[in-house]
């Protein structure tokens, strides 16, 4: 394979989009806005990415903040672990490396949330270390670029295709070169069978398009079908507000917030009335909702319930009445939530 920086750094120079942590490319800068990219496109984070670092300018602030004002920035994000882990790395930045993170790729990866991935996107961008930012738009260009059939969910063909990055890397701009492969599958040499080769700098070298297979690249396995889990929610609604309890501190959505509901049960309205009976809550379920869906990494929730109204009666630990707009609310709730009788009006 010939020499792509020479066709590749150019372009991304005349083509790059001017974003605001590429604008001041600080370690903490390049850190946030990559966990963010990991799971949502750059011109929907960007509002996100721009609040957070107003709010959460450095590691101190982030290691400091309340968890629910953090899930309040993250909210619309989903993925709270990453946000839940970048705080305890922001801690342990503060302990043990006076607050700035380390310019150092092994220190980086074995920090909290931060894979192969990020710790070389940090490295390199942040700090001009010649370590490879594999991702899977990476995967998806060399995948067309090398011409290779090889499963890219599979460990060993990410390897092989992190050599082959690695290898063409120029030692002398390794930030420009992982940014612009990773701006090139971003803009041009796109998902879902639909690249850009006529408008792609690297058509003159990249065997997938001479062999006419650029669209049929990368391979991978059909998806696994998720399991489906049934979530039975009331929403109630007091003179106080609506019902909403804390999820535990462990496993999914973890300490956020959510209107009263029961996982991996399908109940009737009988069965409901009964549990919030159980907390001390005399509810009135008067309206059946909308069966609404919820798609997460590995699960679907089925999400069914009734609305109805209840006295604003003393509640357990871990339970309040109250407005779902001042709690870290996960978008998993969405279209339920929007079925509330009032929402306009509160
Ligand atoms: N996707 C993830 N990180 C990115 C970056 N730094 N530039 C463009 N697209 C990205």
């Amino acid at each position: 394979m010939e020499r792509i920086a020479p066709l590749l750094l150019p372009w991304f120079e005349a083509n790059k989009r001017l974003l605001p942590f590429r604008q001041e490319p600080s370690a903490y800068h390049i850190w946030v806005s990559e966990i963010m990219l990991q799971q949502t496109r750059v011109a929907a984070a960007l509002p996100y990415y721009e609040r957070f670092i107003r709010e959460l300018p450095d590691a101190a602030a982030l290691a400091a903040c309340d968890a629910d004002t953090l899930h309040k920035l993250w909210q619309g994000l989903g993925y709270y672990n990453r946000v839940n882990n970048m705080q305890k790395a922001a801690r342990v930045v503060c302990e043990r490396y006076g607050g700035e993170l380390p310019d150092d790729y092994d220190a980086l990866r074995a920090l909290p949330g931060i894979g192969d991935y990020t710790a070389g996107a940090i490295a390199s961008i942040a700090f001009g270390i010649p370590a490879p930012a594999v991702d899977g738009n990476v995967l998806r260009v060399f995948a067309r670029l090398y011409n290779d059939d090889a499963d890219i969910t599979k460990p060993e063909t990410k390897r092989k295709f992190t050599e082959r990055v690695l290898d063409q890397m120029p030692k002398t701009a390794p930030g420009p070169y992982n940014e612009a492969l990773m701006e090139l599958g971003a803009l041009v040499c796109v998902p879902n069978a639909a690249p850009q080769c006529l408008a792609c700098p690297l058509a003159p070298v990249c065997r997938g398009f001479a062999a006419g297979r650029a669209e049929q690249l990368p391979v991978k396995p059909p998806k696994k079908e998720k399991e489906r889990l049934p979530v039975t929610v009331a929403l109630v609604q007091s003179p106080a507000g609506l019902l909403l309890q804390r999820r535990p501190d462990k496993g999914l959505l973890a300490g956020l917030w959510q209107p009263a509901a029961f996982e991996n049960q399908a109940m009737t309205r009988e069965q409901l009335t009964a549990a919030l009976a159980a907390l001390g809550v005399d509810a009135a379920l008067e309206r059946p909702l909308q069966p609404a869906r919820h798609v997460f990494t590995h699960k679907i929730w089925q999400l069914s319930g009734w609305a109805g109204s209840a006295p604003a009666v003393p509640l357990p630990e871990g339970w309040v009445w109250g407005r779902p707009e001042d709690y870290p609310l996960p978008s998993a709730f969405d279209g339920i939530l929007s079925q509330r009788a009032d929402e306009k009006s509160l």
